[in-house]
């Protein structure tokens, strides 16, 4: 099974980008589903068909759905949500402006990767293709625990015993809404939820990340930002695809600058990427609309030549990289990540009480939830190696053998402890 989900910035191409890999990866026969998470859906544009919020079947091997958000938040939300409304409302809030309010910001992109998540898990997909939103925030929220722990504390700073134990008191003090064990199973459930998620994402076996761009120097740039911090945030990001390159066969006089721009930003693009594969997609001379072009686009971008398994399929890996690793070097335990974009100058480390380290380059801020193991180690100093920074933890004598299972623990594991019955 494949995840691959394109992001990038508004207007580059990722809905069409997307939709070619889909009408390739079905004509190469794996069962594929594409999904937009995008509210100002355009998927259905680029099939020149109308796509609902049920999956449709848009041609052998190949369906599509544009998730509706609402509804995923009703399902996937629902309890949670509407004991906010309650919660809200019980201070005195407008009914119309608490349920705005309980819709938490970041909420929705994270609806539409359960979504994502259920498919996967159901089975009936080999690849699963997502023309994502070009924000990262959910991401994010996704591959720190403590991120989304921060978050749902901030709501319910409060455990399911501690709450099971305090309630007859409470409930003679005031007449506040209390979450009951409905809630607490919806949010046990939630956060497991997340927790798969956060491993299919971040399985780089499974997930490949793609940055869609156009020769563009404010696009590059951009792009290079999202780069960085898919990569800071541990996800695989396999390829690059440059689309709307215009061919270099075109002798018009005309497009001579646009060329001579273009050849500049595409080799800029070869320099902030490297090592990904750069693959290119032309600026065709219409739309791309309907299957007969976007098979083209996907002819253009990954070969001519489409072979189940190798060159041309959409679903291989064009890169394989470590985007975080802990060793052991000597005396001291090394967290290394790759940080291929932000210019090397002093790095600043800071540890939370939340047993998070946080990195400062520049205006950079990277949040490493630490393993337990590391946790409890001191910071030796960081350094640049090669294209990695390298955050050494020193090893004293009183320091235990530290084992693989502690260097990786199960992080969801205290949070999904909150909310579990007893
Ligand atoms: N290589 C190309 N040649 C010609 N037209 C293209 C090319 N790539 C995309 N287009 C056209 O450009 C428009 C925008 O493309 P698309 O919708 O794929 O971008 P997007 O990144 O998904 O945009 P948004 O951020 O708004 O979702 C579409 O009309 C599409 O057909
Ligand atoms: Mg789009």
């Amino acid at each position: 099974m494949r995840i691959l989900l394109y992001t990038g910035k508004g207007g580059v191409g990722k809905t069409s980008i997307s939709a070619a890999t889909a009408v390739r990866c079905a004509e190469l026969g794996y069962r594929t589903a594409v999904l937009s998470t995008d509210p100002a859906h355009s998927l259905g544009d680029s099939f020149d068909r109308r796509i609902g919020s049920q999956m449709v079947e848009l041609a052998p091997n190949l369906w599509g759905q544009e998730i509706d958000l609402l509804s995923q938040m009703d399902q996937y939300w629902g309890t949670v949500q509407s004991y906010l409304n309650a919660l809200f409302m019980w201070q005195g809030m407008d009914s119309l402006v608490a349920e705005e309010t309980a819709v938490l910001p970041g909420m929705e992109e994270l609806a539409s990767l359960m979504q994502i998540t259920s498919l996967a898990e159901s089975g009936r997909f080999d690849v699963i293709i997502i023309d994502a939103a070009p924000t990262g925030s959910t991401l994010q929220l996704l591959s720190f625990p403590d991120i989304a722990r921060w978050y749902i504390e901030k709501i319910f700073p409060f455990q399911r015993k501690t709450i099971q134990l305090a309630r007859p008191m409470v409930k003679r003090m005031t007449d506040m809404p209390l979450p009951d064990d409905e809630i607490f199973d919806s949010i046990e459930e939630l956060v497991s939820f997340l927790e798969r998620m956060s491993k299919l994402l971040s399985d780089g076996r499974v997930s490949s990340m793609r940055v869609v761009l156009n020769p563009e120097k404010m696009v590059v740039k951009e792009a290079q930002r999202a780069y960085t911090y898919l990569n800071l945030y541990g996800y695989s990001v396999d390829a690059v695809i440059c689309n709307r390159v215009f061919p270099r066969s075109i002798a018009d006089q005309y497009f001579d600058a646009w060329k001579s721009a273009q050849a500049q930003n595409l080799e800029l693009v070869h320099e902030c990427f490297y090592p990904l594969p750069i693959l290119e997609a032309p600026f065709f001379e219409q739309e791309v609309i309907g299957i007969p072009m976007l098979r083209q686009m996907a002819a253009a971008v990954f070969g001519a030549e489409a072979v189940r398994g190798g060159e041309g399929d959409p679903t291989r890996h064009y890169y394989i990289g470590k985007p975080q690793e802990i060793f052991r070097n000597g005396a001291h335990y090394v967290l290394s990540l790759p940080l291929p974009l932000v210019e090397r100058s002093e790095v600043h480390l800071h540890r939370s009480i939340f047993d998070e380290l946080i990195i400062r380059i520049g205006n950079w801020k990277r949040n490493v939830a630490l393993p337990m193991g590391l946790a409890r180690l001191d910071i030796a100093g960081a350094k640049y190696e090669q294209d990695r920074l390298n955050i050494y933890f020193k090893i004293n004598e009183a320091t235990p053998e530290i084992s693989e299972e502690e260097l990786k623990p199960n992080r969801w594991e205290s949070l999904k402890a909150r909310f579990r019955r007893s």
